[in-house]
């Protein structure tokens, strides 16, 4: 077996639009705080053009554009070339191979089953226009990602979770067939509940594009002020100042159970000792959902401002990312290659691998003649 007791990390994202603060939350601050602790031997992240092509084969040209956009994404948050590979899933031949190997692994019964590919053939209306086989079966191609660069930690949103489960049913059946070949992994979620599943500005359920109600990481100041101030309802009952408040179902107070700390209160709000405080004080009445907004506003720009100005360097030098990808896929190539051919082995297909198989041929034929 490979890189048995080594530690490593993969985590993708679709290019499918710019990066938001629920993709930040929910896991590339942990990425990059990963990266830093220098605990694991190797990191890569990959950009899944391929997956989002499962549901976007009639528009390549939305997939090549944010391929861009998320790599300038990943290196303004503080992802490192010098640490994480960079790489493109669709310049890695191996991990179709592995596709094709693994679909023969799964059911068609367990597939259906997959929670998270359940809700989006009902979001995408794939249930009455038709389903996409490779939709269909992109769990499959996500596990050849994990196991191709023999990940043991995959750092990921909470809706990731049946993905893994997946995947980590696939390396079982695979081993058990043709023996101890792939790295069982594991997923990663964030502790903090909020930082799992951020809502939309509009309280509904997830960030999303099409409704217009995400923050990205490369939104202006100004449209992040427009976002909180227009789109984040507060309680309806607060009506006036002095009105109690309630903090709970509140888009103000679960943005703050995500990003507020308590050395917040002394940079922006010195009133509150911590957030117990301030809510408090919302739930009493007397406290005015315009303090609260600008505090939160406040608080993101604290994380988004850097992020803006790195990407805004990052934007002047598109030929200096060119090569980190290009670099990344070149070393992603070699790693995802060399699973494949202990897959390849593994499963006795890999018969020109050398000439060994010529021998083991002629002595079959010999005894065929007997
Ligand atoms: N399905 C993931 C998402 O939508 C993206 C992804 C593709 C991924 N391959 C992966 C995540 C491998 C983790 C590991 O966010």
């Amino acid at each position: 077996m490979g890189n048995e007791k080594k530690k490593i990390i993969l985590t993708a994202d679709r290019p499918t639009g710019r990066l938001h603060l629920g993709h930040y939350v929910g896991s590339l601050k942990r990425r990059v705080e990963l990266q830093n602790s220098g605990e694991y031997d190797q990191i890569y992240i990959m950009v899944a053009d391929d997956q989002a092509l499962t549901d976007n084969a009639d528009n390549p040209g939305k997939i090549r554009e944010n391929i861009v956009n998320v790599v300038l994404d990943y290196l303004s948050v503080g992802i490192d070339p010098e640490k994480t590979t960079i790489c493109v899933q669709s310049q890695l031949p191996a991990l179709h191979a592995l596709t094709f190997y693994y679909l023969n692994m799964v059911t068609t019964a367990r597939l259906s089953r997959n929670p998270t590919v359940k809700a989006e053939i009902q979001m995408r209306g794939f249930a009455d226009e038709g389903l996409p086989a490779g939709f269909f079966t992109y769990p499959v191609s996500q596990a050849a990602d994990i196991t191709a660069f023999d990940a043991t930690v995959v750092p990921v949103g909470e809706d990731q979770l049946p993905m893994l489960e997946q995947t980590r049913e696939i390396v079982e059946k695979f081993n058990r067939i043709y023996g101890n070949t792939l790295v069982l992994p594991e997923a990663m979620i964030p502790e903090n509940e909020t930082q799992r599943r951020l809502p939309g500005v509009d309280g509904k359920a997830k960030m999303s594009k099409s409704l217009g109600n995400c923050i990205y990481l490369s939104d202006s100041a100004k449209t992040v002020k427009q976002q909180v101030n227009g789109k984040m309802f507060t309680d309806p009952q607060h009506l006036k100042i002095e009105d109690p408040g309630h903090t709970e179902g509140n888009v103000v107070f679960t943005y703050l159970d995500a990003f507020c700390r308590e050395e917040h209160f002394a940079k922006f709000l010195p009133d509150y000792a911590n957030l117990d405080e301030m809510k408090d004080h919302y739930r009493r009445g007397g406290l005015g959902d315009g303090t609260c907004k600008k505090f939160l506003i406040s608080i993101l720009e604290e994380t988004l401002s850097p992020i803006r100005e790195s990407r805004a360097k990052w934007e002047k030098d598109i030929d200096a990312v060119y090569d980190i990808m290009a670099a990344g896929n070149e070393k992603a190539r070699e790693v995802t290659g060399n699973t494949l051919a202990r897959v390849e082995k593994a499963m006795r297909i890999d018969y020109f691998a050398d000439r060994s198989v010529v021998k083991e041929w002629e002595e079959l034929l010999k005894k065929q003649h007997q």
